[in-house]
């Protein structure tokens, strides 16, 4: 596939960029340039460009914004030591951004397409990656459906658009244990729904419990399935260490997310040797198993999140951990590993970093 690139150029001032890379918080300033590609029934994919960032012009019918047919990504550009920029895995995004696409009934960009869009944005805006310790420029691709009609069937057009923005940690307060609160009311996905694909519709379908959470001094909410058991923390999955030093996830029951930073933790466990069970796992197994010392640490794992020790999980009437706790060990030494690698100060064992 190949990108118009735009005609002229387009640049916040240096004094500006330098600004906010100096402290870019998370998600909130974004770079030069985006790209756009299109799609249609009759056409495939056409029209691939590198274009000015800047407002979207949608026409009122576009299903997007009636039916929610939007799907997304969210992978990180990495400044190693002598300059480049890297990425992390980018076929498994451009793979899960195909398996979300079938889920959301939206067309499959191909694998490779994805990945030079990353090259393409990064060729345009690469001075947007910052370069201080634990910075990255954060890229989410997303595709909706903007054709205008309001039957309620998939979309005959669609586009895929690239942005990114420089970011600093996802929690206000660094790399600090989190308080979760536990959802009980609420549910983020049901059996056969669309808890594994990556769409607009799941996280705002937790936006209500995240308020909530909010107004409970908690930064992540914790959901559960119909039975009690682990899901995700709705952009964020979980693991917990047991006192023998085995790792426990909740298993991908087609209903959480397939992160793939949750995946990169489980091979590095592995490649330790340490035992990682994915399987069932209930919250009273959480509370119980802190209460007995029967689990030593909890931790969250995502892209934007890396890895974040979890210090207490509030609920009504619930309550287990400690905020005041230090991390735990193994958490900050897999989080080690994994950054490790994501900015090149140690070997990539499974070649999982692609230059840009
Ligand atoms: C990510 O980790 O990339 C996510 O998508 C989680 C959240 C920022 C939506």
């Amino acid at each position: 596939m190949s990108f118009r690139l735009p005609g002229s150029s387009v640049r916040k001032a240096d004094a500006e960029r330098e600004a906010i890379l100096a402290s870019p918080g998370f998600g909130n300033a974004f770079t030069d340039h985006m790209i756009a590609i299109q799609w249609s029934v009759d056409k495939g994919w056409y029209d691939a460009e590198v274009r000015p960032y800047g407002p979207l012009q949608l026409d009122p019918a576009a299903s997007v914004l009636h039916y929610g047919q939007e799907i997304f990504e969210g992978i990180k550009a990495y400044r190693h030591a002598d300059g480049s920029v890297w990425t992390f895995r980018p076929e498994s995004n451009g793979a899960r951004l195909q398996r979300s696409a079938r889920r959301l009934a939206l067309p499959e960009l191909p694998v490779d397409a994805f990945v030079e869009s990353l090259r393409q944005l990064i060729a345009a805006d690469g001075d947007w990656v910052p370069s201080a310790p634990e910075t990255s420029l954060y890229i989410r691709p997303f595709m909706i459906a903007d054709e205008a009609f309001l039957g309620v069937r998939s979309a005959q057009h669609a586009s895929y658009y690239v942005i990114a923005s420089p970011a600093g940690p996802y929690f206000a307060k660094g790399v600090a244990p989190v308080s979760i609160w536990l959802s009980t009311e609420y549910a983020r996905a049901g059996k056969g729904g669309t808890g594994a694909a990556k769409c607009g519709g799941n996280y705002a379908a937790s936006l209500l419990p995240q308020k909530i959470a909010y107004a409970q001094g908690c930064s992540q909410v914790l959901f559960l399935d119909n039975d009690g058991y682990i899901e995700e923390l709705g952009g964020m999955n979980v693991f917990f260490v047991q006192r023998d030093g085995t790792l426990v996830t909740p298993a991908l029951s087609g209903s959480i997310l397939e992160g793939i930073t949750r995946e990169s933790i489980i091979r590095l466990a592995r490649d330790r040797g340490i035992t990682v069970e994915e399987r069932r796992m209930h919250v009273e197994d959480w509370k119980n198993g802190v209460a007995s010392g029967e689990i030593t640490e909890v931790f969250a794992c995502g892209t934007a999140a890396v890895v974040t020790p979890i210090g207490e999980l509030k609920g009504e009437g619930f309550a287990v951990g400690d905020l005041s706790a230090p991390a735990g060990e193994l958490t900050m030494s897999l989080r080690q590993e994994l950054t490790d690698i994501q900015y090149g100060r140690r070997p990539d064992p499974h070649g999982w970093m692609v230059k840009l």
